[in-house]
């Protein structure tokens, strides 16, 4: 184990310049101009396996390509398996103006590696992969045989993925998969995450007259479709931060003593939240902490909100139409298609006759919880102890990653959430960071992990 440490600890500036050349791909998934970025990023990532030790291949879906990188047979026949799930592709950089530096031009400042995919999620795996790049190259052997899946469609929904999983399904058998695409809230609290919140996903569109109107001439005799969208939704949530439509919060399950207890060690207090946030009160349901809103509590959001003239100065008109993007998300126990059905029925109960309601389905998943007293669990906690030097915490997060309802599904296998990221980090948004600390850091949790893992596997 000394020799994979040491040879970590000598190779962090090349590691550095790597995770360079892999932020500089412009992989959004979201836009088709970048589908070539998106090939050309893994193609690279295959050839950077390849050149440190593993067997990878480049898979071909109906969207973005797969990469899958393993060990090789010899080195892994006989042996527990483990799959380390990530994505390579990234969220939109907009707004341009709002970077300091531009996205794909990765700029250090401090510990402070900016570009768009930093922690989201180009950091984070690549962690693990230089983890096994520093026992493949020191001739230590692993105790246990690995497969990486980095998939390219992660933030926008995964689609080519689960058909991938039911057609490989033999292959791709593991005991675990390891993940680290979530955060922990700073560098002394290291944390496994044992829950993410599900998530519905749809668009609401009023519709009121044929075309925009003459407020003037028109205005007072007619709907407002704006008004009517901004009455309607206000309606959904009361005073008390909680949402009115009934049956919302039926099957919602209670967070137990422990976890409650497990809460109270989270170190982010609401001054700093409110800090990081740049608000000068925080909101939420009534007679629950911040932490437990944001993670163990369902929500209904507004993403987007449009309607009307959008331009420079101003407009007198009454708008055809107007339009909200929404996402609600769950937790464990509720269930996805029952929720989106009484929220639209609500929806439809409480819009005014005055306008034509119609509503697209987006998106949908499931929670994920997994219990963290389960031995795997455990071992990935005294993996992160060695890998920080100090206890790690256990946490539930309030974001989404739907595909690990599917690992558990088609493969059978518990995830285990070691997330890398900081709350600063800005995922999604200008700025966008990963701290070299946790880069390091994580390199170690994954050295530490496989000794660990196979360790509490044999025990079964
Ligand atoms: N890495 C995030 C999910 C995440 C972030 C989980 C922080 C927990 C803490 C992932 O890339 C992501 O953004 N997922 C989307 C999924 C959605 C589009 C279905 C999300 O949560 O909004
Ligand atoms: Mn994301």
């Amino acid at each position: 184990m000394q020799p994979v440490l040491n040879y970590l600890k000598k190779n962090q500036d090349r590691f550095l310049s790597e995770l360079c050349e892999y932020l500089r791909f412009a992989s959004v998934s979201a836009q088709p101009q970048h589908k070539n970025d998106l090939l050309a990023c893994a193609e690279w990532l295959v050839a950077h396996a390849i050149k440190l030790g593993l067997d990878a291949r480049l898979c071909a879906t109906d969207g973005h390509p797969i990469v899958v990188a393993k060990t090789k047979l010899n080195q892994r026949a006989g042996k527990p398996h483990f799959m380390v799930y990530g994505h390579y592709d990234v969220q939109p950089p907009e707004p341009l103006d709002l970077w300091t530096t531009p996205p794909f031009e990765p700029r250090l400042e401090g510990r402070n590696l900016f570009a768009r995919g930093s922690t989201d999620n180009k950091g984070q795996n690549f962690a693990h992969l230089k983890a096994v790049e520093a026992y493949l190259q020191t001739g230590t052997p692993l105790p246990c045989g690995l497969t990486f899946v980095i998939e390219g469609e992660e933030e926008v929904g995964s689609k080519s993925l689960s058909g991938f999983l039911k057609q490989n399904r033999d292959e791709l058998a593991c005991h675990a998969v390891v993940i680290s695409d979530t955060g922990m809230p700073d560098l002394q609290h290291p944390a496994l995450t044992y829950a993410l919140r599900g998530i519905i996903a749809f668009e609401i569109t009023l519709h009121g007259p044929a075309r925009d109107l003459h407020s003037g001439i028109f205005g007072g005799a007619v709907e407002n479709p704006a008004l009517a969208l901004a009455q309607l939704l206000a309606q959904v949530r009361d005073k008390q931060g909680f949402i009115t439509i009934p049956g919302f919060y039926e099957d919602v399950e209670a967070m137990s003593k422990y976890e409650r207890e497990e809460n109270q060690r989270y170190p982010m207090k609401d001054a700093k939240l409110k800090k990081l946030l740049g608000v000068t009160e925080l909101f939420g349901e009534h007679g629950f902490t911040p932490t437990e809103q944001r993670s163990a509590r369902p929500t209904f959001e507004i993403n987007g909100l449009t309607s009307g003239y959008q331009g420079e100065g101003s407009k007198t008109i009454v708008p055809a139409w107007a339009r909200a993007k929404i996402t609600c998300r769950l937790v464990p126990n509720q269930n996805p298609a029952h929720i989106r059905q009484i929220v639209c029925d609500w929806l439809k109960q409480h819009c005014p006759p005055t306008v034509r309601l119609e509503i697209a389905a987006g998106h949908g998943a499931e929670a994920y919880k997994v219990s963290p007293k389960g031995p795997q669990a455990q071992a990935a906690l005294r993996a992160l102890e060695k890998a920080f030097g100090t206890k790690p915490i256990l946490m539930r997060e309030g974001g989404s990653i739907p595909i690990v309802n599917e690992f558990k599904k088609i493969l059978g296998a518990d995830s285990l959430l070691l997330g890398l990221g900081l709350p600063d980090d800005n995922a999604h948004s200008p700025d966008e960071k990963f701290n070299l600390d946790c880069f390091a850091g994580g390199q170690r949790l994954s050295a530490h992990l496989w000794q660990e893992l196979t360790a509490a596997v044999a025990k079964l």
